[in-house]
């Protein structure tokens, strides 16, 4: 095992609709968090990595690094990072690795402002995260992305939408008493199974919302804590990404997620341990399916048997595999830059036990969070464990 980057402090903003303000205020306002959560000042920061995917098409902004660093009152050296909705994961590992090779302080995070796109306008947004050439040209939306991946799943393994309808509902469920969730709103069957139609299998309720939000964590050396005092309480011990085609018409099958496999792998070897230690996971449920897709790459269930899990109880609160504790993207939210770094705030906070979920999860001490870009051609892991 390498050596962990200890969390000091994380933030982030109420997921939801914020049309008075911008992607600046929004990590702005995560970073104060994370600065108050860890009792530091944002001068110790040596750099800066945030997220964000689609700036230049909601706020017409590019070169975001400098305006973040302001928004977070750092003057240290400040890149922006995209990799799509895995962009704040990506700028995570950006920052566990400038921490393994001599930084002392590091802050992370991310940020995205959608909800005052017309719900078409963001679609054509999102839609830059596909292939371009032979994907969007042809027509194709994440909705209708993630659905062919659905219906390849029903097809080699069976299962249907009633077994989607239970992951949106455990999801809605997890996220009634968070306050940072965009849908404090309990669902049921009938109501997912009953909702306007967006892209066969799926319906309404088995989409993550358009949002906005901000996410931040301040990472820190073992000599840093040494130093200042601290006793932070998380680590991350493993990080991994890994890489696929862009398009799915590329890959060899639409019902396994290699790149977020290979993240996987390298996470859990980075962190010398087996899918067996997990006791809580935070994963990209852009839209139901990719939960069940995540848990498999994961290796926390074997192909084709994530999808009746929810249905089964094991990953809900009270279950031996609790999953998205935070809502997920389902409930929680997911503006997409954010989202990767609002897993590390929030599996941070489940595994301290300051998380209003944190009852469902007493003994446990190790977590993944799983984050994901496109149709997953990009995918970033950590592994969260408590170290004190
Ligand atoms: N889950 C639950 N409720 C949702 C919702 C969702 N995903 N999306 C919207 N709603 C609710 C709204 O809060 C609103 O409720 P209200 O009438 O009580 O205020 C109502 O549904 C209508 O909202 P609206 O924004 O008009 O919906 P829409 O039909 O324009 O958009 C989707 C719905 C599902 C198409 C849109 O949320 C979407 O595109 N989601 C996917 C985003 C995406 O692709 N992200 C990237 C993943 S890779």
């Amino acid at each position: 095992m390498t050596e962990p980057v200890y969390i000091a402090g994380v933030g982030m903003t109420p997921f939801d609709r914020h049309q008075t303000v911008t992607s600046r205020e929004l990590f702005g306002q995560a970073a104060r968090e994370a600065f108050a959560d860890a009792d530091l000042p944002p001068d110790v920061v040596e750099e800066v990595f945030v997220g964000n995917f689609m700036g230049e098409v909601g706020e017409n902004q590019g070169h975001m690094g400098p305006m973040l660093a302001k928004a977070a009152g750092v003057t240290a050296p400040a890149t922006r990072v995209e990799s799509a909705c895995a962009s704040s994961g990506v700028a995570v590992r950006h920052g566990v690795n400038r921490i393994r090779h001599g930084a002392d302080a590091v802050l992370v995070g991310g940020t995205e402002r959608m909800t005052h796109l017309s719900t078409p306008d963001a679609t054509a947004g999102l839609a830059g995260a596909a292939d371009a050439l032979w994907e969007v040209n042809a027509g194709l939306t994440f909705p209708g992305a993630y659905a062919l991946m659905a219906n390849a799943y029903f097809d080699a393994y069976g299962g249907d939408r009633e077994d989607l309808a239970h992951i949106a509902v455990k999801n809605h469920e997890h996220a009634l008493p968070n306050d940072l969730a965009q849908f404090q709103q309990g669902i049921d069957v009938t109501d997912v199974l009953e909702a306007p139609t967006v892209s066969e299998p799926f319906g309404l309720y088995d989409c993550s919302p358009i949002s906005d939000g901000g996410s931040a964590a301040l990472l820190v050396s073992e000599s840093f804590i040494e130093e200042h005092g601290l006793d932070p309480t998380v680590a991350i011990t493993g990080t991994g990404q890994g890489t696929d085609h862009l398009s799915l018409a590329e890959r060899a099958s639409l019902t396994e997620t290699p790149a977020a496999r290979r993240a996987a792998e390298a996470a859990y070897d980075d962190a010398g341990i087996g899918p067996d230690a997990i006791d809580v996971a935070e994963v990209h449920d852009c839209f139901t399916i990719a939960e069940a897709l995540a848990l498999e790459a994961l290796g926390l269930y074997e192909p084709g048997e994530a999808l009746g899990a929810a249905r089964q109880g094991e990953t809900h609160r009270s279950g031996r595999l609790p999953t998205n504790l935070s809502g997920g993207l389902k409930a929680k939210g997911h503006p997409v830059g954010a989202t990767g770094g609002a897993q590390i705030s929030e599996l941070t906070k489940l595994l301290r036990g300051d998380h209003v979920n944190s009852d469902a999860i007493p003994d446990a001490t190790t977590g993944v969070t799983h984050n994901a870009g496109g149709t997953v051609a990009s995918a970033v892991v950590h592994v969260l464990e408590v170290v004190t």
